[in-house]
């Protein structure tokens, strides 16, 4: 046994069919735990699915088609993993949506998209997976915030409200689960290249890279990396914190 201690151990991770989310899984699956992939995205969750598990046989199931915005299907996705895999004791919320917009020109109905993914979406996971770790009294949650969440830039009022939400709804539920010995931790990523990125204009992503002291985006898999630690028995006695990835970006005030 490693310190790590993950051999086995069922993960739903939101958002896991791409990006930061199947990063995520693959460095679990590495480390000989179960991560479920759980995502509203059908195609690229059987991919993302056969990516993961390539040795998977037909009647095994790993991915969840799931949209957090909905808490009963939040509910029962929760149930029916119980049912395939037994009760879960890690989780990771990641599932988490982007968008452009300031305060003098957002809509309601583009402030609602970000809350219901980012800040609901995370709440319903979380309250499921919480549930069933309270039984066991045992458990370890990661949710993924973002430096948006610590520090703003413009033209993001929905999502940089929905980070910092995600960072202070992380303490909550360490406080409100630490008899349960149930951990709740946050990593905050600065800037991934994933599909989130993908629409920005090249040159925009070199300016970021030549702020970051790192020189340098981050790849998922250095984001995996602080999620598993978080998970881990590494970090038995840490709850409630967010742990910033992001080559030092934030450390810059020029
Ligand atoms: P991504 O767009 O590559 O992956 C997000 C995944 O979430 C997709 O597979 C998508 O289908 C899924 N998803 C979206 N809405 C969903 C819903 N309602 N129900 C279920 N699944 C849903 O994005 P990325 O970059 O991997 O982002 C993952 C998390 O990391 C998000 O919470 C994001 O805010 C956060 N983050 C990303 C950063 C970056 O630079 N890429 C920086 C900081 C935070």
């Amino acid at each position: 046994m490693t310190l790590l201690n993950m051999e086995s151990a069922v993960i739903p991770v939101s958002g896991g069919a791409s990006g930061i989310g199947l990063a995520i899984c693959k460095r679990l699956r590495a480390e000989g735990a179960i991560p479920l992939l759980l995502d509203f995205n059908a195609q690229s969750l059987a991919s993302a699915v056969r990516e993961v598990y390539p040795e998977a046989s037909a009647d095994a199931r790993y991915g969840y088609l799931l949209d957090v915005r909905d808490s009963k299907a939040v509910d029962a996705c929760f149930a029916d993993i119980r049912r395939d895999h037994g009760p879960v004791t890690h989780a990771v919320a990641n599932a988490g949506i982007a968008q452009g917009a300031s305060l003098l020109d957002i809509t309601d109905e583009q402030w609602q998209q970000v809350m219901s993914v980012n800040l609901n979406g995370v709440m319903y996971f979380c309250r499921a997976a919480a549930r069933q770790m309270s039984e066991a009294k045992r458990g370890a949650i990661v949710t993924t915030a973002s430096i948006a969440g610590l520090m703003v830039k413009p033209e993001r009022i929905a999502y940089t409200s929905s980070k910092a939400a995600v960072v202070n709804m992380t303490r909550s539920m360490a406080v409100d689960l630490g008899s349960y010995n149930i951990r709740v931790n946050a990593v905050a990523p600065g800037v991934i290249e994933t599909a989130m990125q993908k629409d920005k204009p090249a040159a925009v992503l070199q300016a970021t890279r030549e702020r970051v002291p790192l020189e340098r985006l981050g790849a998922g898999d250095e984001i995996a990396k602080v999620v598993l630690f978080l998970l881990s028995d590494m970090a038995s006695y840490i709850t409630g914190q967010t742990i910033v990835a992001d080559g030092g970006l934030t450390l810059r005030y020029a």
